[in-house]
Parts: structure tokens; C-alpha cells; sequence
């Protein structure tokens, strides 16, 4: 049974002091609540991984990072390494996120080194696809997910590859609050389960999770996640207030 996940890309927000508490909300509240067999999975800002990974280890949550640079050191100012997160307990770093793609200009061909850097250390990466609004447009969004995974991930060895989660997150949807319907979730979803069949065959397809987002939220969750390919969201905007990203994390 693959594992669904919820898992919260605070992006860049938040002092220090409302990230403690942020986090200190939702440790509290995963407490009480019952998440089922979801996953739980919070992504702040590097600066606040330490103190992310010091509250994880006596809460129902996991941490993962934004972002890497794909070495275990080196001259490179102002990155961090997967190195430092696997010396930290971070268990997940966030790749390929569209605003990386788009601001820091990342092609497949560098997320792939960051992929390969990422397992090297046993970090599992929450590899994100999808298309923008004019590929989804004219009907080449299928052509460019594909592109987007052939080229960053299909040269993983299969047991290697066991360790990816993918995000399908239309960049259309991304922070726009105009969500993929739960059909159109669906088809990407069954297409990118397709595709991992065809290379790594029908039980690694069957065991990989993928998460959807884009204007994911507490209102829209329940149906999204009620698709069968649809294993959980990647929650950007609303995973930065505790209430609403509990709804989400219990919405299965
Ligand atoms: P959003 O962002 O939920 O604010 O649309 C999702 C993401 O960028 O991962």
C-alpha cells in the first residue's frame, strides 16, 4: 500500500518566532487528531530546519527542505547541501518546484544531478512536475511531465527510484486559488502512474506516491484526495495556518 502524504511547502514565510509556533500548533494538534496512516510532512525555510527536526522527533510530523545544491561541499555561497540535511534528520528535500524552475532557472538535466545528490545521502526528494498555462492550453501538457520525468528521474535504478515522491502541480495553479479539478488531477495522476509502469513495472507504479498541488486547500482536499492516483497534496499557501492545513492533513 503506498503511503498518502500531506506535506507543507512554507516557501519563503515566516519569522523565526511564528515558525516556532506554527510548528508547535501542529505538533500539538497531531497529538490529538487522528491523520490515519497520512504522512505529515513540513517544509520551512532552511534557517528553521534544526529546530524543525528538534520538535519532529517527539511529534507525529516529518521535516523536509526546499531546496539543495546537488554537492557535499564546497565554494558555493549561500547553498546548503544534502549533506547537512542528512547530518540534521531531515528525511525529504522539495525538488523541481516550478518557482525554482522559473526564478532560479533550473532545467531538468540540474534537477537530476539534485535528485542523484539527494539519494546519495538517503534523502527521499518530493520531485514536482507540471505544465504551465499555455502548454496546458494546446494540449502538450502529458509531452512536458513526461519530459520533466524522463529527463530528472527515469535513470534511477528501480530500487533507487523506489525512494522518489512525485508532486504533480500544475504551475497554473500554484498560488492562483484556481485549483486542477479532481478529473483533471486524476488523468495527470493515472498518466504519470502510467509512464512509472512502463519503465519500472506495475508494483513500483503501484507503490509510488503522488501528490497534488496547486490551490490546494481545506475545502477542496476532500475530493482532490478522493481520486484513486491522487495519494495527498504538496500544500503551499494554506499549510502556513495550523487549522487549515489540519483540515487538509485529515481530509482523506
Ligand atoms: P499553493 O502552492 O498551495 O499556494 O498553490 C503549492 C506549491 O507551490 O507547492
Amino acid at each position: 500500500m503506498r503511503k498518502q502524504i500531506v506535506a507543507g511547502n512554507w516557501k519563503m514565510n515566516k519569522t523565526f518566532t511564528e515558525a516556532e509556533k506554527l510548528i508547535s500548533d501542529i505538533a500539538d494538534a497531531l497529538d490529538d487528531i487522528n491523520t490515519g496512516s497520512t504522512g505529515v510532512i513540513l517544509c520551512p525555510p532552511s534557517l528553521y530546519l534544526e529546530m524543525a527536526t528538534d520538535v519532529a522527533y517527539e511529534s507525529n510530523f516529518e521535516v523536509g527542505a526546499q531546496n539543495i545544491y546537488p554537492a557535499d561541499s564546497g565554494a558555493f555561497t549561500g547553498e546548503i547541501s544534502p549533506l547537512m540535511l542528512k547530518d540534521l534528520g531531515v528525511p525529504y528535500c522539495i525538488t523541481g518546484h516550478s518557482e525554482r524552475r522559473k526564478y532560479f532557472g533550473e532545467s531538468n538535466e540540474f534537477l537530476r544531478l539534485k535528485v542523484d545528490a539527494l539519494i546519495k545521502h538517503g534523502i527521499r526528494p518530493i520531485f514536482c512536475c507540471g505544465e504551465v498555462l499555455v502548454e496546458r492550453e494546446t494540449g502538450s501538457h502529458f509531452d512536458v511531465v513526461k519530459k520533466q520525468l524522463e529527463e530528472s528521474l527515469f535513470h534511477l535504478p528501480a530500487v533507487e527510484f523506489l525512494q522518489i515522491v512525485i508532486a504533480y502541480e500544475p504551475v497554473w495553479a500554484i498560488g492562483t486559488g484556481v485549483n486542477a479539478t479532481s478529473d483533471q488531477a486524476q488523468e495527470m495522476h493515472a498518466y504519470i502512474r502510467g509512464l512509472i509502469g512502463t519503465k519500472y513495472g506495475a508494483t513500483i507504479a503501484e507503490e509510488t506516491t503522488i501528490l497534488y498541488g496547486g490551490s490546494c486547500n481545506g475545502t477542496n482536499a476532500r475530493e482532490l484526495f478522493a481520486m484513486p492516483d491522487v495519494d495527498g497534496g504538496l500544500i503551499g499557501g494554506a499549510s502556513l495556518k495550523a487549522d487549515e492545513f489540519l483540515r487538509i492533513a485529515t481530509s482523506f
